[in-house]
């Protein structure tokens, strides 16, 4: 059983840190790399962490973790209200996604309370900021133990 979980962020989470802090909060992408990663590695599962501007590169990753890796954890950023291309990608993965979105998308703008994600998702994670990051490792070290 494959004990590698894909971290995976949309457009402009690179810029995290000095994105509308107060948004998005003041930590930037390798911080939460790093959490991803420590969380993982205390609970035996290695974490492979990617961001891409360029949605075609995000759906060759998930394509390529098909049998390789045991979840996805995504971020899909603006993807998330506009992209069927990634939640088909998603399901052709074959594998458990968890959803996570630093801010509450539900108190913001209406174009953010649909996900094409959700539907095919076993968690959404939102407004927790990096902690939903952290809390999407952790509930996946609980799957694979059940
Ligand atoms: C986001 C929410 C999206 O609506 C937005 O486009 C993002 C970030 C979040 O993490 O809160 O880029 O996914």
């Amino acid at each position: 059983m494959p004990r590698t979980l894909l971290v995976l962020n949309g457009p402009n989470l690179n810029m995290l840190g000095t994105r509308e802090p107060a948004t998005y909060g003041h930590e930037t992408l390798a911080d939460i790399a790093d959490l991803c990663r420590r969380t993982g590695s205390a609970l035996d599962l290695e974490v492979e962490f990617q961001q891409t501007n360029h949605e075609g590169q995000l759906i060759d990753w998930i394509h390529q973790s098909r049998g390789r890796c045991a979840g996805i954890v995504i971020n899909p950023g603006a993807w998330t209200h506009t992209s069927v291309a990634i939640r088909d990608a998603l399901v052709a993965s074959e594998l458990p996604v968890i959803e996570v979105h630093l801010s509450n998308v539900h108190k913001r703008e209406e174009f953010r309370h649909h996900s094409y994600v959700s539907g095919v998702a076993v968690a959404v994670l939102a407004g927790f900021g990096s902690n939903g990051y952290r809390m999407a490792v952790e509930h996946f070290a609980h799957l694979l133990k059940a």
